[in-house]
């Protein structure tokens, strides 16, 4: 997108997330209360219904909303116990907030155990974030945080440990003998992401615009259902008449919506058009900025471009892997929908609502299983170290 004039790499090591300085700054950047609701207190249930459950008085308690569900606080000895002491065999991946171990609370829970590098003051106000979006919102398709820890100047994130990795494991560069997500398994995880999202934007109240949807923070369990992860760009609004929060803008190369890169206008539309990213991701099996490809290639979208324009060309969007293994009318929807999502105009970008319902619909039309080569939903993903099925708590 030739709109990104003024990147700066601020975390990911391949340099594809990025802060533009626009010039633009909202008072209370990362407040999770920066959308001018400054005074209402949230409160989100995974029906949406707001009632108030569980307690925010315990004493290491930052927030809570459901009974048995409160992320509590950790020491740092138990963590460095879970996790016998940050060894290397027990790093699962790393990001730019940091390090992401897999771990065994005292209680016999897997977690995952997200440990802030200290290289700015970015990751520590996207920790506070986190920490609270969390404790606010709760649905079976947003990860579960158990917990934090702030000892000293140890700033840590506990997770439960998501045993397929994320999507992005399973879409691209994979190793041989990883077999590819099949149609049916696709649609499922756009499906889920979809639930996620519409609990962001119709059910939390006041709405919260996610800002980092990629493929590499939907996390998966042995089932392959989808978790949205990573809330530390998150931000609550818009409420009232308001169409927009204004804010610097943020979040990852390829997925950012041109309009919000261009004017800080940060609106739910803006992330329809990342859910659009992610659609395309699914039916091409291309990443949204690869820079092994060749030149004209590596920027998805402009990539696809004459594709998604024409119909006779959708079958080529679809990714090889799937070897011609999807019912080519539910292609074509998912095709319309993406080209949708992924309009110039966020106002011609559909509702998430009306998304989840035309993907809902397609997922229950991907045609007989037995047609589609087996993914099996044991398979490893490549680039886990661990042996994560044995362990795997269930969620
Ligand atoms: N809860 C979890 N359970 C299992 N694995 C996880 C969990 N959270 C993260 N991971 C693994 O750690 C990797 C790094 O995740 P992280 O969120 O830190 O970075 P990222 O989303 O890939 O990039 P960035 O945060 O820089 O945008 C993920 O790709 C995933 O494989
Ligand atoms: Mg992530």
């Amino acid at each position: 997108m030739s709109c990104f004039s003024c990147i700066s790499s601020r975390r990911r090591k391949d340099g594809s997330r990025i802060e533009i300085d626009n010039g633009i700054r909202s008072s209370s950047r990362y407040s999770a209360d920066s959308s001018g609701s400054g005074k209402r207190k949230a409160y989100y249930d995974e029906d949406g219904s707001g009632s108030r459950k569980g307690s925010r008085n315990g004493k290491n308690k930052i927030g809570s909303s459901q009974k048995g569900n409160a992320a509590r606080s950790f020491t740092f000895r138990e963590l460095a116990t879970a996790t016998r002491n940050f060894k290397e065999v027990n790093l699962i991946g790393e990001g730019g907030f940091g390090k992401v171990y897999k771990g065994r609370l005292e209680t016999g829970e897997v977690v995952a155990i997200k440990q802030l590098n200290h290289d700015g003051l970015q990751g520590f106000q996207e920790f506070i974030v986190e920490v609270l979006m969390l404790s606010l919102l709760h649905h079976s398709n947003l990860v579960t945080l158990f917990g934090y820890c702030t000892d000293g100047d140890q700033r840590l994130l506990v997770y439960e440990f998501m045993p397929m990795g994320s999507l992005e494991d399973h879409l691209f560069d994979l190793d041989p003998g990883i077999a590819p997500l099949n149609w049916s398994t696709r649609m499922k995880v756009a499906v889920g992401a979809a639930r996620g999202l519409e609990y962001l934007h119709c059910k939390a109240n006041p709405p919260v615009i996610y800002r980092d949807l990629k493929s590499a923070n939907i996390l998966l369990d042995n089932y392959f259902n989808p978790k949205l992860s990573d809330f530390g760009l998150a931000k609550l609004g818009p409420v009232g008449d308001n169409t927009h929060v204004s804010t610097r803008v943020m979040g990852t190369y390829g997925y950012c919506a041109p309009e919000y890169a261009m004017s800080g206008k940060l609106t739910l539309k803006s992330d329809i058009y990342s859910f659009g990213v992610v659609l395309l991701e699914l039916i091409t099996g291309r990443k949204a900025i690869d820079c092994t490809k060749k030149p004209g290639e590596q920027n998805l979208i402009a990539w696809s471009r004459p594709y998604l324009k024409d119909r006779r060309k959708f079958s080529q969007l679809a990714d090889p892997l799937l070897q011609g293994r999807f019912p080519v009318r539910c292609l074509h929807h998912a095709i319309a929908i993406t080209a949708m999502c992924l309009q110039e105009q966020p106002n011609f970008r559909p509702l998430i609502g009306d998304i989840v319902v035309a993907l809902e619909y397609l997922a229950t039309q991907t045609g007989s299983p037995s047609k589609s080569r087996a993914h099996s939903p044991s398979s490893q993903s490549p680039h886990r170290r661990l042996d994560s099925r044995t362990s795997a708590i269930s969620v």
